[in-house]
This record gives structure tokens, C-alpha cells and sequence, in this order.
């Protein structure tokens, strides 16, 4: 049997690994300068899950505003993808925004990204809406919100 996959918050020691990711994963990918300032805000909570090295493979996070939650990012490096990493993440902010009180998560999803349109839906977020050219011309955001 796969050992269960271990998702922690993160750690100063995380960010040169996240920003890693944020590069091998994003045409315009946030800086470890950005994830710096994200870690210096007692509203955003990220979590990682490490290989066996300490190694950063996977990572997401949100913000936490007023009764809201805002999913940040969510990325896992391409080597370690299909093994439920993601989903493991996703279900761990969850239960993070659940006991910090929080009604109601949300995110936008390009929405040609169907491996994380499929992965929000998995866990049950639901579809209101498309804002469009989100992404570029042609390329719009679908919406996705998560009611606890
Ligand atoms: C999207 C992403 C985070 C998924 O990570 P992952 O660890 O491979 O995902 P998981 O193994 O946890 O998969 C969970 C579910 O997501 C969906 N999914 C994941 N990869 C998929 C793919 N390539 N095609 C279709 N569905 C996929 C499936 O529903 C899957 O459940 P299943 O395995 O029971 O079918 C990963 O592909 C990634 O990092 N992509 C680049 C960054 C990115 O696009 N982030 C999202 C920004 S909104």
C-alpha cells in the first residue's frame, strides 16, 4: 500500500523549492520574492508536501478575507503528478479554511486547464461562471466556489 501522503504548512526553508514549481509550472510564474511576501501575511496559508529529501514536490495556498476564502495556487511538480498529491492539498486547505471559520472558498481555473477543472470538481467545487479574457485574449477563467 502507498504511504499516505504527508501535506504540512509550509516553512521558510520551503520558498526557493515553491518558486521552483511556480517556474517549471507557469508561462508567468510568481517570483520567490512574491511567495516571501505571502509568507509574511497572517492571511495567506500555504501547505507543501516534500519527498523524502525535504524536497518541495507539491504546493497550494489561499487567502483568508473577512468570511472568504481565495485559492490562491495550487501546483505540483510535472515528475511526481497522478498520485493524488493535489487532491491531498486541496483537501487539506479545506479543512484548514473549515476551522478557521471561513463559509465559502472560491478560485478561478483558466479555463483550458482541464486537469485542475477536473481535480476542483473531484473534490466538489461547483461551476458559477466564466469571466472572460481572464487569461488573455480568447481565454477566460471559470469560476469555481466551495460551500462548507
Ligand atoms: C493540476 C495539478 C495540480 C494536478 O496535480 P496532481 O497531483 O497530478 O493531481 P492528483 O493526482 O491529485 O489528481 C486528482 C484529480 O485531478 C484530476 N486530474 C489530475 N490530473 C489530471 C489529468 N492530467 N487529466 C485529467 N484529470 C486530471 C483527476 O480528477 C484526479 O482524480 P483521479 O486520479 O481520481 O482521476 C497538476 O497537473 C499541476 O501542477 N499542473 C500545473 C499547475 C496548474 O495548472 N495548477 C492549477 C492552477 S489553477
Amino acid at each position: 500500500m502507498e504511504p499516505a501522503i504527508k501535506v504540512e504548512k509550509y516553512t521558510l526553508d520551503d520558498l526557493h523549492g515553491i518558486a521552483e514549481i511556480e517556474k517549471e509550472c507557469f508561462t508567468r510564474p510568481w517570483s520567490y520574492e512574491s511567495f516571501c511576501m505571502e509568507y509574511a501575511d497572517k492571511n495567506k496559508f500555504y501547505f507543501v508536501v516534500r519527498d523524502d529529501d525535504g524536497k518541495v514536490i507539491g504546493y497550494g495556498g489561499y487567502a483568508h478575507i473577512l468570511d472568504e476564502g481565495h485559492i490562491m495556487n495550487i501546483a505540483v511538480t510535472a515528475s511526481h503528478r497522478g498520485k493524488g498529491i493535489a487532491r491531498a492539498i486541496v483537501n487539506k486547505m479545506l479543512d484548514s479554511a473549515r476551522s478557521n471559520g471561513i463559509n465559502a472558498i472560491t478560485l478561478e481555473v483558466n479555463e483550458t486547464n482541464l486537469p485542475a477543472i477536473a481535480l476542483y470538481e473531484s473534490v466538489g467545487f461547483q461551476y458559477s461562471g466564466t469571466r472572460k479574457h481572464y487569461y488573455g485574449w480568447g481565454i477566460g477563467a471559470r469560476i469555481y466556489w466551495y460551500y462548507f
